[in-house]
C-alpha cells in the first residue's frame, strides 16, 4: 500500500507525474469528473484548517467521490481518549482513503500502519506537510519552468513551519538549488533538516536574519506565519510575532520575475499592498493545491487497486525511548518506540515518527 507521509515517499518521477496530471485536470476537468465515483475520502482533522481540508474535500467532489470526516478533535472520539491507531483502524472500515492532520509529530505514520487504506499526511505538528509542498512545487514549475539553479528564500518561522521542512526536502532532489534561510535566531530550521536534508544532499545555504538584504538575490520568496500554537511560551511568541512584514516598498530591489509564495493563512507577514503585485503567487498556489490533491488521490487509489506496496528497507531499533514532547509517542503510551539507524558509523538513530535524534550505545 502506498501512503504520503513524507514528501520523499514520492520520487522525482512521481512528482512530475502528479504535476502533469494536475495540469491536465485543470485543463480538462470533465475527463476526471467521475474517476472516483463510489469512493470515499475521510478527512480526519484534529487541528484547524481552511485550505487543506476544504481543498481535499473539493478535490474528492470534483473527482465524483464522497467525503466524510471531522474538522476538530473535540468532535471525534479522541476527546474520549481513543488512540490514533484505533481511530484509523475504524475509519479504514468506512472509507477508501484518509487525509489526516494532527498536532503530534508522526500521528499520520501511526495511522498508515493501522488503517488498511492509503493515508495522506495533511500536516503533523511542526514536522511535515507534504501536500502543501505539492501545491508549492506546481506553482514553482508553472512560474519558473523547473527547479534547477533556483535561489529560494524561506522567511519567518523556519523552526515550527512544517511546510518549510517538506519543501526543502522536495527541493533537495534538484540540481544546484540554493537556500537563503531568513529567520530570527530562535526560529531557525531544525538541526535534523540542516544535517540530514540540506548537508546530506550538498545543498548550498546561508542563514540570515535580514530579509531586505536577501531579497535581491531570490527567485522564490517563501513567506511563513510565526506558528503561535507551537510556542512553549506566550512571551516568546509576542516578542517574535512581528519579525518580518513584507511590504510592496521592500520589493523595489527584487527581481522582476520573483515569485512570492506563502502557504497561508497569513497574519501580517505579507501586507495586502503586495497582493496586486504580479509577483504575488500565493492565491494561485492555494488553487494549485486542489489540483495536486486531486492528482494525488487518483494516484494513491489507483496504486491501491494494483495492490502495490511501499518498499521497507531499514535498520529498526526498538530499545530506545523518544524524549520529544511533541512526538505522538509522548501521548499514546501503547505505541512502540521505534528508531531508524541513520548513521551507522556513529550509531545515530532517529525516531521514525518525529525524527528526534538519539545515540544507539
Ligand atoms: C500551513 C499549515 O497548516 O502548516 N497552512 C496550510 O496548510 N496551508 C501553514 C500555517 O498554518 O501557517
Amino acid at each position: 500500500m502506498k501512503h504520503l507521509i513524507d514528501i520523499r515517499d514520492l520520487s522525482v518521477e512521481e512528482l512530475d507525474f502528479l504535476m502533469d496530471t494536475a495540469i491536465d485536470i485543470k485543463n480538462n476537468p470533465e475527463k476526471y469528473s467521475e474517476k472516483c465515483k463510489g469512493k470515499k475520502l475521510a478527512t480526519l482533522f484534529f487541528e484547524p484548517s481552511t485550505r487543506t481540508r476544504l481543498s481535499f474535500e473539493a478535490a474528492m467532489y470534483e473527482l465524483g467521490g464522497n467525503v466524510l470526516g471531522f474538522s476538530e478533535a473535540a468532535s471525534s472520539s479522541s476527546s474520549k481518549g481513543e488512540s490514533v491507531a484505533d481511530t484509523a483502524r475504524i475509519v479504514g472500515c468506512y472509507a477508501d482513503i484518509i487525509a489526516m492532520r494532527h498536532p503530534k509529530e508522526g500521528a499520520p505514520l501511526v495511522a498508515s500502519a493501522k488503517a488498511g487504506i492509503p493515508v495522506i499526511n495533511a500536516g503533523d505538528g511542526g514536522h511535515n506537510h507534504p501536500t502543501q509542498t505539492l501545491a508549492d512545487i506546481l506553482t514553482i514549475r508553472i512560474k519558473k519552468g523547473g527547479f534547477d539553479n533556483l535561489t529560494v528564500g524561506f522567511c519567518g518561522d523556519l523552526k515550527y513551519g512544517r511546510t518549510v521542512h517538506s519543501l526543502i526536502a522536495a527541493l533537495s532532489r534538484y540540481k544546484n538549488v540554493k537556500l537563503v534561510l531568513i529567520s530570527p535566531e530562535e526560529l531557525r530550521v531544525p538541526k535534523y533538516v540542516i544535517k540530514d536534508i540540506i548537508n546530506g544532499n550538498n545543498m548550498e545555504y546561508v542563514e540570515t536574519a535580514d530579509l531586505e538584504e536577501a531579497i535581491p538575490s531570490l527567485d522564490i520568496l517563501y513567506m511563513t506565519r510565526i506558528q503561535r500554537e507551537r510556542f512553549d511560551s506566550k512571551d516568546s511568541y509576542e516578542r517574535l510575532k512581528d519579525s518580518y512584514v513584507l511590504k510592496r516598498s521592500k520589493l523595489e530591489n527584487a527581481k522582476k520575475d520573483l515569485c512570492i509564495l506563502h502557504p497561508l493563512p497569513r497574519v501580517n507577514e505579507i501586507s495586502v499592498d503586495v497582493d496586486d503585485d504580479e509577483r504575488a503567487c500565493y492565491f494561485e498556489q492555494a488553487l494549485n493545491g486542489k489540483y495536486m490533491r486531486m492528482a494525488l488521490i487518483l494516484k494513491l487509489l489507483e496504486e491501491e487497486s494494483l495492490n502495490s506496496t511501499q518498499s521497507v528497507n531499514e535498520d529498526l531499533i526498538y530499545t530506545i525511548k523518544c524524549k520529544n514532547p511533541r512526538c505522538i509517542t509522548s501521548v499514546e503510551q501503547e505505541l512502540p518506540h521505534i528508531f531508524r539507524l541513520t548513521d551507522k558509523a556513529n550509531g545515530i538513530c532517529r525516531c521514525i515518527y518525529c525524527e528526534s535524534k538519539e545515540k544507539n550505545t
